[in-house]
């Protein structure tokens, strides 16, 4: 008889971004076996999830063609990771972001894994080239970083170890799409892989604009969640310059002189310390205050909103 986990998924750590992992997996359909060290984890996430699933399908915006019983069928706990493994396609590592740990884990794995499992490490930020070096399973590892919350959030950037083969990027990028996720290939590792190096920039300017008395904190947050990601959120910046313009070629034609002495403006790298930390905070929490209560309420008004932007997103797709 096929082992409980044949063909499925396995979660190994079963916090925020494990328990999305498995919801996500099982909207595709997957059996999904969750791991954790802690087997309180375990049980708390197949509660959540349940909580999670149902309140997603009266709310419709279950995902998947299964219904919520059906998904939460293929759900299950175990807490003995060689158990776990048998079988399995692709291992989902969602332990916290400690090199060590995740090294250790890793290893751990590579001794009872077979050849066509997929490793897979949720990492935000640690290199691929650190979590896998020396491991016999090298080939069959990638990274797939998501980005909170993965449920609404479908970015998934992929990341190769040098020796990763193509197959483990292949067949990880089908698997992500099967599972309604919008995963891209980074062809090969750098720090702070894309999103973040993108983040950073935007955070990076901010930082400066503020802390130079140009704008003041509230202000240049609008300037992103009214001006530019109004349109980020369908369409990237390289797009941008394409329909600002006749094209690419003409928009660089036109605008690049005056883009690159804007350019040559930008100060150096910011502290992120000292007054302007105390006045960006001081802005933040007079709308937002910063007790637990305050910022739950906000997290899950950001989770309506994004549930809202994935279906209109989902109902904007062009023809
Ligand atoms: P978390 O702290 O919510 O969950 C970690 C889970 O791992 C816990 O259930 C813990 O008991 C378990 N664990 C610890 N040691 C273990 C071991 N030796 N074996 C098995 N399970 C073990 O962490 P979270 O936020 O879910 O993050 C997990 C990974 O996802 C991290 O690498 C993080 O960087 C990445 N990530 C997190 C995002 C976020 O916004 N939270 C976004 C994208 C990626």
């Amino acid at each position: 008889m096929a082992s409980p986990a044949a063909g499925g998924v396995v979660i190994v750590g079963s916090g925020l971004i494990g328990r999305s992992w498995a919801m996500l997996f099982a909207s595709g359909g997957f059996k999904v076996k969750l791991y954790d060290i802690e087997q309180q984890q375990i049980t708390d996430a197949l509660e959540n999830i349940r909580k999670e699933m149902k309140s997603l399908e009266q709310s419709g915006s279950l995902k998947g063609s299964l219904s919520a019983e059906q998904q939460l069928s293929l759900i299950g706990g175990c807490g003995n990771l060689a158990e776990a493994v048998e079988g399995a396609v692709h291992i989902q590592e969602c332990v916290p972001e400690n090199l060590e740990l995740k090294k250790k884990i890793f290893a751990q794995l590579d001794r009872i894994v077979d050849d066509r499992v997929i490793l897979s490490s949720s990492s935000s930020c640690l290199l691929p080239s650190k979590l896998f070096t020396g491991l016999a399973h090298v080939k069959q590892c990638i990274v797939a970083h998501p980005v909170n919350p993965p449920y609404y959030v479908p970015l998934v950037e992929l990341i190769p170890h040098p020796e990763t083969a193509p197959a483990t990027m292949d067949r990880t990028y089908a698997l992500m799409k099967k599972i309604g996720q919008s995963p891209v290939r980074v062809l090969k590792e750098i720090d702070g892989f894309v999103l973040n190096r993108l983040q950073y920039a935007i955070i990076s300017e901010a930082w400066r604009l503020v802390e130079e008395e140009i704008v003041s904190p509230s202000d240049l947050d609008l300037v992103m969640s009214d001006g530019l990601g109004m349109r980020y959120a369908f369409i990237g910046p390289l797009e941008t310059m394409h329909l600002n313009a006749e094209g690419v070629i003409s928009y660089c034609e036109r605008y690049s002189e005056g883009m690159k002495r804007v350019l040559k403006t930008f100060g150096p790298v910011p502290e992120f310390s000292g007054a302007t930390v105390e006045r960006v905070n001081e802005d933040m929490c007079m709308k937002v205050p910063d007790d637990p209560e305050h910022l739950a309420a906000r997290r899950q008004w950001r989770d309506d909103c994004l549930m809202k932007l994935s279906v209109l997103k989902y109902q904007m797709q062009p023809k």
